[in-house]
């Protein structure tokens, strides 16, 4: 086969897509985020380098415990690019997890991020599910100075299996990880998704998806 310029810009193009798939390496020292910049581009727009303060690679606060009366006895307290406009093209970003006893940060995705969680303080259990056909559960009891890795857009969840509050550091391979919490993506979705698709997802009633779904 001859191999033509088409043949070779398909190949570059695909090349393009696969190393395009995580976040992009910077070009220049630094592109601190200007989140009031009309330009759309991927990621957040820079600011111009000789208006740039340190207070632009700062963030205070991560001492500071979340507040877990809610639902899920858990509070996640990001660092992303929104929070720390230097972190814009860097690949990297934090999270400070707290939990109050049997609290659970529920089953949850990062689109964009693997993430490395450090506990700090208390013990948790933690997991992650392998995707299909396999579906395999891997979990482990966590205690203070324990590391574990999420691997990039896998389902994973913590709960604090301790009697006093637990505290956790995560850090993430992205700018902007995002979270997809499945309860919420899936039971509320706006509009929402017809209760005969979820009743026969998760072989439910009816009556118990519309339950589930008053609640999201
Ligand atoms: C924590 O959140 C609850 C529920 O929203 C609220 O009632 C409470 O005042 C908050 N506590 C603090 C210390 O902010």
């Amino acid at each position: 086969m001859v191999i033509t310029s088409a043949h070779l810009f398909s190949l570059v193009a695909l090349t393009f897509t696969l190393a395009l798939a995580a976040d992009q390496d910077p070009l220049q020292d630094f592109c601190v985020a200007q989140p009031k910049s009309q330009v759309i581009v991927n990621g957040l727009a820079c600011k111009d380098p000789s208006l740039v303060e340190a207070n632009d690679f700062f963030f205070r606060g991560l001492h500071l415990a979340g507040n877990t009366t809610n639902l899920v006895g858990s509070k996640v307290t990001p660092v992303t690019v929104s929070q720390l406009p230097g972190l814009n093209t860097l690949g990297i970003s934090l999270a400070r997890i707290d939990f109050a006893p049997w609290g659970t940060n529920p089953p949850h995705t990062h689109p964009r991020a693997t993430e490395i969680l450090n506990v700090i303080q208390g013990t948790l259990e933690v997991g992650f599910v392998t995707s299909n056909p396999g579906n395999l559960h891997i979990t482990k009891v966590l205690q203070k100075g324990d590391v574990f890795v999420f691997p990039i857009g896998l389902v994973h969840y913590q709960r604090n299996v301790g009697s006093a509050n637990a505290v956790a550091i995560a850090a993430l391979s992205s700018q902007n990880p995002g979270v997809v919490t499945i309860a919420n993506a899936v039971f509320g979705a706006v509009p929402e998704i017809a209760s005969d698709v979820l009743a026969k997802a998760f072989q439910l009633d009816k009556d118990v998806v519309a339950n589930l779904q008053s609640k999201f």
